[in-house]
């Protein structure tokens, strides 16, 4: 099989994957873009060497590159994912795809044009949490999945400009993604409601009033699911968290990215007793590395990888960096 050519371009959380890349045994030449480009040569002298463009428009003309991710601020990946596929090449997008119904027409409309595989590169589906709730759903361990919630509580006091007052379900993409992948099936129908009150000049870029948004879904199987969001005034500690109750078993995110989730599972009412008995065990999650090649599993723990132990390597490990590295090793697709 012919190696890939990529460009990856933004190297602030972008950065992360260039290491992965570069050692991918399917990645053959690395290009590296960032408009500050002491950072492009930061991680390019990071990771041992890499291609590094003046442009972004040069890599939409060199005919060598083949798949092009991007890193960059969210006002830019619409404009930005229709110029790669229209230059006729792949495109991986960090998230969100876009902010407004009429960006994801073009980029949907760009993809068909092209022939070329877009990726929105969802995080969630690729954490241990969520390969664990799927073998529990493939082992049929839930029974009947009754309802699902999705959670994404983070602060951006802070953080770059264009994030500042952010409608919180414009990135309601790690709280919605596994939800969606759980079920199977579409969301037909949505409610949202905004909650809660913003300093006034949070409220001035984008007119939001509200730093927390919550939504009731309705699947076309006629599940239902929940999912809340918040980015300002909201003490609540991260969690990216994906929850799934059956009539079996349940499975809740732990209370912090940091935490073990809990697995419940019941233990049906007996003769004469009311209520079934809910076993609640704090589950510590598996490394999943077998899943990638040789070669980049050792990204899959924060510090020393050691092949023979993983589960102790995973432990030493930064759990959120572990997190990231090995949801978009796994996600190298295209
Ligand atoms: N789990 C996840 O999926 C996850 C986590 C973090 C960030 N993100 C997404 O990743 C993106 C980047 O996040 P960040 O925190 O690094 O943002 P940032 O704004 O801190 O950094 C963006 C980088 O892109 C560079 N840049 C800006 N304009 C550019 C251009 N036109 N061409 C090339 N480079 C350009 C900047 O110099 C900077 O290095 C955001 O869209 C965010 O939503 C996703």
């Amino acid at each position: 099989m012919k190696k890939l050519n990529v460009a990856l371009v933004g190297l602030g959380f972008g950065g992360a994957f260039a290491g992965i890349y570069k050692e991918h045994p399917d990645v053959g030449e690395l290009t590296l873009f960032d408009t500050d480009s002491a950072k492009a040569q930061r991680v390019a002298e990071h990771i041992g060497g890499a291609k590094i463009a003046g442009s972004f428009e040069e890599i939409l003309a060199d005919p060598s590159v083949d798949a092009v991710h991007l890193v960059t601020p969210i006002p830019m990946h619409a404009d930005q994912t229709v110029r790669v596929l229209d230059a006729g090449k792949h495109c991986a997008c960090t998230v969100p795809m876009a902010t407004s119904l009429e960006d994801i027409q073009r980029i949907v409309d760009a993809k068909r044009r092209s022939g070329k595989n877009y990726m929105m590169m969802e995080t969630t589906l690729y954490t241990y949490q969520f390969f664990y709730a799927s073998e529990m759903k493939r082992e049929g361990k839930f029974g009947k999945i009754q309802f699902f919630r999705g959670s994404h509580y983070q602060d951006m006091a802070n953080w770059p400009s264009y994030w500042m007052g952010l409608p919180p379900m414009w990135y309601g993409t790690h709280a919605i993604a596994p939800m969606v992948a759980f079920s199977d099936s579409r969301i037909c129908r949505v409610n949202c409601f905004g909650s809660g009150t913003m300093e006034p000049w949070l409220r001035e870029q984008y007119g939001n009033p509200f730093p927390v948004e919550s939504a009731l879904f309705e699947f076309e199987s006629g599940m239902k699911g929940e999912a809340t969001r918040s980015l300002f005034e909201c003490a609540r500690v991260y969690q990216e968290g994906m929850f799934v109750y059956g009539s079996n078993a349940c499975f809740e995110w732990g209370f912090g990215d940091g935490s073990d989730p809990y697995v419940t599972v019941y233990q049906q009412a007996v003769e004469g007793k009311r209520g079934g008995r809910s076993v609640v065990n704090v589950t510590p999650m598996p490394n999943y590395h077998e899943s990638l090649p040789q070669e980049i599993q050792h990204f899959t723990v924060g510090g020393k990888f050691d092949p023979l132990n993983p589960q102790e390597s995973l432990k030493k490990g930064i759990f959120t960096e572990i997190l990231y590295h090995a949801q978009f090793s796994c996600a190298l697709y295209f």
